[in-house]
């Protein structure tokens, strides 16, 4: 190999090279024989260069290259050209030259490919997980991974610039609240005991804040054993951080510092900042989600006072009993089948919509659906709604938050059906003011929406047993085009407050200190007030990348069901590894 070492990358010579003698490496991405004449396209993770095996090459490298498939690796010694002029490729950053290959060495064969390398994109995904090394060969892979590093690399810029540490948290620790499901990893030397893997390092980074490092952040590796879905995966990444001594507007900054310098150094776009905020009441009444895609304008409005005064005793009676009623205004969407406007009903009845009312707006008033319940106020309704002729009015009337939800999902619907979004903007925003508690419908108690160290506003401090859905938590999102890209908070410091908080959700003293005991006992000992958040790194660089499914932008990920077919994990295990475990599998499926 030393004497065939390249010299330079498959994506780096030009015509200012022209005349060098120039040794490259790479893999046979194309291969074109034409009897006296053989191009190969070289390939490396920096680009493609055009190798030429002219008529008048040595016999014995004529023979060598006649023996080429796709995807050998060789190494190629030659001279620099320029391409005759109807050769030249503008597209390629080495289009202009070509290198006259003068020696060849194979360096490793390949098997027949399962796909072609630039065409894996369409391979099945099954067959390109199962060869991702195949698959992460292609340019579309390599760009996502680069970017990946990319933004990884300015986030961590950004951070140790503004005097974070980055300090690792344990792996194999005691199980984490985070709501998911915990993986669990048996212990040999402790038998029936187990570790669990973080669901996130939420726990250590408080510690952090009271071993007094004021600024951590890590790029911390989660997992949880959930259902994976587009934008979940059971092992995923968070840029995660954590500050002592700050409020909310503190951690934006720092956020939104980060996050300009990522789309600086990633994408050479200058974000604007700060990021708009929005509370988590106006972000459901205008957008009917705590995640809202501002791309598009299309806002709920509130219906309530015009459906209390027409005769459809639907929203009536939602209104006598509390409900609000709210409508949507599709543009253009007059001409909607009753097939089309079923299928958006559907979509409603998701998040709990009993129904989705219509009406289309024509040059003399209203027309069909629920419109012969508003003659008297037609003209009313398509003024105060601003709604023009051939426009189709949806409404929803329902328990507040399921309103919102089921309208702002025929909204997300109606945005993607009629090209709103522009899919290459990105729309940050902040959600604030969220509620500190969530009520369990199932198991009839309250649970925290973020989780339990998650500091209640000061004003609800006083009054949180009252009414505890009513309080507001000192809690946060970050929102881009529509995907929640993190969430932080600031976090209880103080003991009795925390108990407090246990007690509401249900947590006696004794689970309570079962479960967290060593925070609690490390708050007794002058915890600072602190906060922070973390992102999902899949999640931004998806975005970023324009994909749909975070399996995109993971070198290695898992399919839906957990799995991946490349190392065929989960895989049984030996019975004496179970055994020096003290586990013993149950079940046909063990
Ligand atoms: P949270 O659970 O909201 O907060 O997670 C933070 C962010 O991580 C990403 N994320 C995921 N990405 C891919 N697959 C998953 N299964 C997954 N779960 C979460 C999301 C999410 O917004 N410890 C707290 C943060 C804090 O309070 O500081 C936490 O983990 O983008």
């Amino acid at each position: 190999m030393e004497a065939m070492k390249r010299t330079a990358t498959c994506g780096q010579l030009s015509s200012a090279d022209v005349g060098k003698t120039v040794t490259l490496n790479g893999w046979v991405h194309r291969y074109r024989d034409f009897g006296t004449i053989k191009f190969i396209d070289l390939r490396d993770r920096y680009g493609l260069t055009q190798v030429v095996v002219d008529a008048d090459a040595p016999e014995e490298l004529k023979a060598l290259a006649a023996e080429l498939k796709f995807e050998y690796t060789i190494a190629v010694e030659g001279v620099v050209r320029r391409r005759p002029e109807d050769m030249v490729n503008p597209k390629m950053p080495t289009g202009e030259v070509e290198i006259k290959a003068e020696r060849m060495v194979i360096l490793s064969s390949s098997a027949t490919l399962p796909f072609m390398i630039d065409e894996s994109s369409e391979a099945r995904e099954e067959l390109r997980f199962k060869y991702r090394f195949l698959d992460l060969r292609s340019f579309s892979m390599q760009r996502k991974i680069r970017l990946r590093n990319g933004v990884a690399y300015a986030a961590r810029e950004h951070l140790i610039g503004q005097g974070f540490y980055e300090i690792e948290t344990p792996t194999l620790i005691r199980s984490t609240p985070e709501g998911a499901r915990d993986f669990l990893v048996p212990s040999r030397l402790h038998r029936g005991k187990f570790y669990a893997l973080p669901q996130s390092p939420q726990i250590y980074k408080q510690l952090l804040m009271v071993s007094g490092f004021d600024r951590y952040f890590q790029i911390a590796r989660c997992f949880r054993d959930e259902d994976a879905r587009g934008d979940r995966q059971i092992e995923h990444t968070q840029i995660d951080m954590e500050m002592s001594f700050v409020g909310k507007e503190d951690i934006f900054t720092v956020i939104e510092g980060m996050m300009g310098n990522i789309f600086r150094k990633t994408m050479d776009t200058e974000l604007p900042l700060p990021f708009p905020r929005l509370s988590y009441d106006e972000a459901m009444n205008r957008y009917g989600s705590d995640k809202p895609d501002l791309r598009f304008a299309l806002e709920l409005q509130d219906f309530s006072e015009l459906a209390g005064r027409g005769e459809f005793q639907v929203f009536r009676q939602v209104i006598s009993e509390g409900g609000v009623v709210k409508a949507l205004v599709a543009p253009g969407c007059g001409d909607y089948s009753r097939k089309q406007i079923s299928e958006l009903e559907e979509t409603a009845r998701v998040y709990g919509a009993k129904g989705l009312a219509w009406m289309k707006v024509t040059g003399e008033g209203l027309e069909g659906g629920i419109s012969k319940f508003y003659e008297s106020v037609q003209r009313e309704i398509v003024e105060t709604l601003e709604a023009d002729p051939g426009d189709l009015i949806v409404a929803v009337g329902a328990e507040w938050k399921k309103t919102c939800l089921s309208l702002g999902a025929v909204r997300s619907q109606l945005g993607r059906q009629l090209g709103l979004a522009d899919a290459k903007a990105f729309r940050f925003c902040w959600i604030i003011d969220f509620p500190l508690f969530e009520w369990n419908e199932e198991e009839k108690k309250w649970d925290p929406s973020h989780h339990l160290f998650t500091m209640p506003q000061e004003r609800c401090i006083p009054e949180l047993e009252k009414d505890p859905g009513a309080v507001k938590g000192d809690l946060y999102d970050l929102v881009c085009s529509g995907t929640e890209l993190g969430s932080g908070s600031i976090r209880v410091h103080d003991p009795q407050l925390q108990s407090r908080i246990f007690a509401i959700v249900g947590m006696g003293q004794e689970e309570a200190r079962r479960r967290f005991g060593f925070l609690l006992d490390a708050f007794e000992y002058g915890p600072p007030p602190h906060g922070g958040i973390a992102l999902g790194l899949d999640r931004l660089v998806m975005l970023m990348a324009g994909e749909q499914s975070i399996r995109e932008v993971i070198a290695f990920p898992k399919n839906t069901a957990g799995q991946s077919l490349m190392d065929d994990c989960p895989a049984r295990v030996d019975a004496p590894q179970l055994a020096e475990l003290h586990i013993r599998v149950t079940g046909e499926d063990g």
